[in-house]
Order: structure tokens, then C-alpha cells, then sequence
């Protein structure tokens, strides 16, 4: 059973019916492409636990996966508790779809952290102030229960606090967000694996984003260039902090920044594939592991098997945003056919500004 349908799920209905699993996919009908690559496709709200269970119980499924959605994270975790197959607890579940309460448990794991705090709208603004005095500017604002920078927003001074929050607040389904330190330093991710508890880091991968004030990111890159001795400090660091979590089962996605004096401080982690193509294409061209097939096995009770099924390259996703982006695509697609590895849908350049990811036009990944 694989619940979602779009295209950054996609890659897991391929993998899991080359690896010869018959695969029942379940998502609202919207006209998604794992509707037809799907084995047989169930037009199914994945939110409605009832229905969902009772599919389940007809089916009788090997087991249950999904990959890129904090939303299918939870029905996923309901499927499996019922199945009895082993996966993350509810506490990590919701510690790891709740920034503030990450922040809480790493902190207390004793992991580095910025100054943080809690903000509803319950709050004054002066309140907000009394309580952040200690904090040093630039500042970061963001609902602490959203995902793909919906919400997010930088500032430099106290007389930005109020828009920045009411921008995040406006976001948030819960009306909470977390303000927090800006973190320096260049940005990554440690695409890994959980299972009973141990862990493995498979890549890190370098980001690109468009930078203050919303991040939204333009680019990934694995493997990253990193000094020698880094990818072993990153692996230690980034163990620990999933233990904080009490992450046992699945993919993990941390986003880190690696600071101007060397500490590696997170941004947020969760229990899923990197999207934008990071678990699915990146990480398995750059390792040479089948992450996918690593979830396939865990989704099902089973251990990952870390056999490389292919030859390590280096794997880059490029976002298309504006109009001289398109331009570097059609060169390279004149150019040099032959690094490109997968090209999305493209949609016209719009001129209003890039706040989220979907408001970027498409992608490309080259590999070389
Ligand atoms: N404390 C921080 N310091 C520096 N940059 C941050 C911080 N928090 C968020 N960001 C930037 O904003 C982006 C989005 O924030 P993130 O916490 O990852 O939320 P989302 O769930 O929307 O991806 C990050 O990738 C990063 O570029
Ligand atoms: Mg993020």
C-alpha cells in the first residue's frame, strides 16, 4: 500500500513494481500521475482512518510506505501500528511534524541550538519582546507546523517582529510558531536511514535557496563538497540528534547549517525522503543505495539491505524560477543532452515573487 500519488511519490511506485511488488495506491482523485502508474489505484482520502483501515483489512498488504509527505507520515504510522509492523512512535511523530517541539527535545539532548521561543497568538507583542530580549538579531519566524517554506520569514530588526509574525501565524493551521536565532553558514541536508534504532547516513546534500527573507530552496547538489573529516563529525552529530527524536524506523531528512565556527545546528529534521526529488533521484545516483528499496524492506518489517545497485555520480537538481534559469535549461539541453537524467513539467515564469516551493516554474537533474 502506498499512500499519495504526486509526482515526487511516483518514483516509489516505479521502484516497488520493478522490485515486483504488486502496489495499490491511495490518494484523493486530482489527476496526479501515481493515479495511472499505480497497480490499481484506490481514489481514497488518505485523512479518512476509517476507510483507510478498512481497505487495508481487505487487502491484506505486505506492507504500507510513503515517502515525501509530512501529511501521509501519520495515516502511514496508523496503517503500520494496526498492522503490527515496527514504526517511529506517535511522540516522534508529532516531535518531528512540530518545530518548536524539536527544538525542545535537541535542546535538552544537549545538541547546539539557537535562543527559541513559542509564539501563538495568544501572546502581546510586548510579551513576544519581554521574552526575546536575549535573542540576537537576525531572526527567524515560521509556523511550527508547516513545510516547504510556507510561512517562514527572516528579519533584522524588532520593528519587523510584528509582519513576520503575523505572515507565519496566517500560515499556521494551529496558529503557532516558533521565533529563533538565524543560524549562519552554508545549508545541507543528511539523507539517512532508520531502522531499529541504528542509523546511516547515505548523502549529504548541498542547497541552494533564494535566500532572506523566505529560503525558498533553487537547488540541490550531492555529494557535497565537504572538508576531509566532515561527512564522519556530520554523521555524529546528525546520530545524535535523531536519538533526541527517538527516530527508530524509516527514512530521515535533516536540514542543518554548518556555522562560521564549525557547529552543526539544524533547521529541522523529519521522518521522510528528502522531496524535491532529494530521497527518490539524488540520494540513490550519488550513494549508489537503494533508498527506496530500504524503505520497501522497513515498510514491511524487514532490515534495509545496503548493497549499492549503481555506480556513485554526482546528481544535481536545478529549479526553475526565472527566466535566465530557462535559459541555462534550454543550453544545457542544446549542450549537453546526455547529463540530463529527469525534466518536470515546466510551467510559464510567472512575474509575481517565488514565496514557496510551488511557486517555482519546474525542475531539471543532471548527473555527471
Ligand atoms: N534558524 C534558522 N536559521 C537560518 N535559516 C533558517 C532557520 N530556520 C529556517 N531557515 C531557512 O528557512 C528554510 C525553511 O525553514 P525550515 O525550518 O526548513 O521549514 P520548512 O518546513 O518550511 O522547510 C530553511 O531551509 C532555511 O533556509
Ligand atoms: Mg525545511
Amino acid at each position: 500500500m502506498i499512500l499519495g500519488t504526486n509526482e515526487y511519490q511516483n518514483p516509489l511506485i516505479l521502484r516497488a513494481k520493478e522490485l515486483g511488488y504488486e502496489t495499490h495506491v491511495f490518494g484523493w482523485p486530482v489527476g496526479e500521475i501515481g493515479e495511472k502508474t499505480a497497480d490499481v489505484y484506490h481514489p481514497v482520502n488518505i485523512m479518512d482512518y476509517d476507510l483507510l483501515w478498512d481497505e487495508c483489512q481487505k487487502l491484506k498488504p505486505c506492507g504500507v510506505a510513503s515517502i515525501c509527505s509530512e501529511l501521509a507520515m501519520h495515516p502511514m504510522n496508523m496503517l503500520l501500528r494496526k498492522l503490527g509492523i515496527p514504526c517511529n512512535s506517535k511522540e516522534t511523530e508529532d516531535a518531528t511534524t512540530n518545530k518548536y517541539r524539536m527544538r525542545v527535545l535537541m535542546k535538552d539532548y544537549g545538541l547546539d541550538s539557537p535562543n527559541f521561543m513559542l509564539v501563538t497568538d495568544h501572546l502581546s507583542l510586548d510579551e513576544i519582546r519581554r521574552a526575546s530580549t536575549d535573542f540576537q538579531y537576525p531572526l527567524i519566524v515560521k509556523p511550527v507546523d508547516l513545510s516547504s517554506s510556507r510561512g517562514v520569514c527572516k528579519i533584522d530588526s524588532q520593528e519587523e517582529l510584528k509582519d513576520a509574525l503575523d505572515y507565519a501565524l496566517g500560515w499556521s493551521k494551529i496558529k503557532q510558531c516558533i521565533l529563533e536565532e538565524f543560524i549562519e553558514g552554508p545549508e545541507y541536508s543528511g539523507e539517512s536511514i532508520a531502522y531499529e534504532g541504528k542509523y546511516k547516513l547515505l548523502a549529504v546534500t548541498e542547497k541552494r535557496t533564494t535566500g532572506a527573507p523566505h529560503f525558498v530552496e533553487t537547488g540541490h547538489r550531492q555529494p557535497a563538497s565537504l572538508a576531509p573529516g566532515q561527512f564522519e563529525r556530520i554523521e555524529e552529530v546528525l546520530y545524535k540528534a535523531f536519538a533526541s527524536l527517538n527516530i527508530q524506523y524509516g527514512a530521515i531528512h535533516p536540514e542543518f547549517r554548518i556555522t562560521p565556527d564549525g557547529k552543526i545546528m539544524f533547521m529541522e529534521i523529519a521522518t521522510r525522503m528528502g522531496g524535491d526529488c532529494i530521497g527518490t533521484d539524488l540520494t540513490p545516483l550519488s550513494s549508489g543505495y537503494d533508498f527506496m528499496g530500504m524503505v520497501i524492506n522497513i515498510c514491511q518489517g524487514k532490515a534495509p539491505d545496503f548493497t549499492k545497485i549503481r555506480k556513485p555520480m554526482i546528481a544535481e537538481n536545478h529549479y526553475i524560477l526565472t527566466n535566465d534559469d530557462l535559459m541555462e535549461f534550454e543550453r544545457v539541453r542544446r549542450e549537453e543532452p546526455e547529463t540530463l537524467w529527469r525534466v518536470s513539467n515546466i510551467k510559464p515564469i510567472s512575474d509575481k515573487p517565488v514565496l514557496k516551493s510551488a511557486d517555482r516554474a519546474g525542475y531539471y537533474i543532471t548527473i555527471k
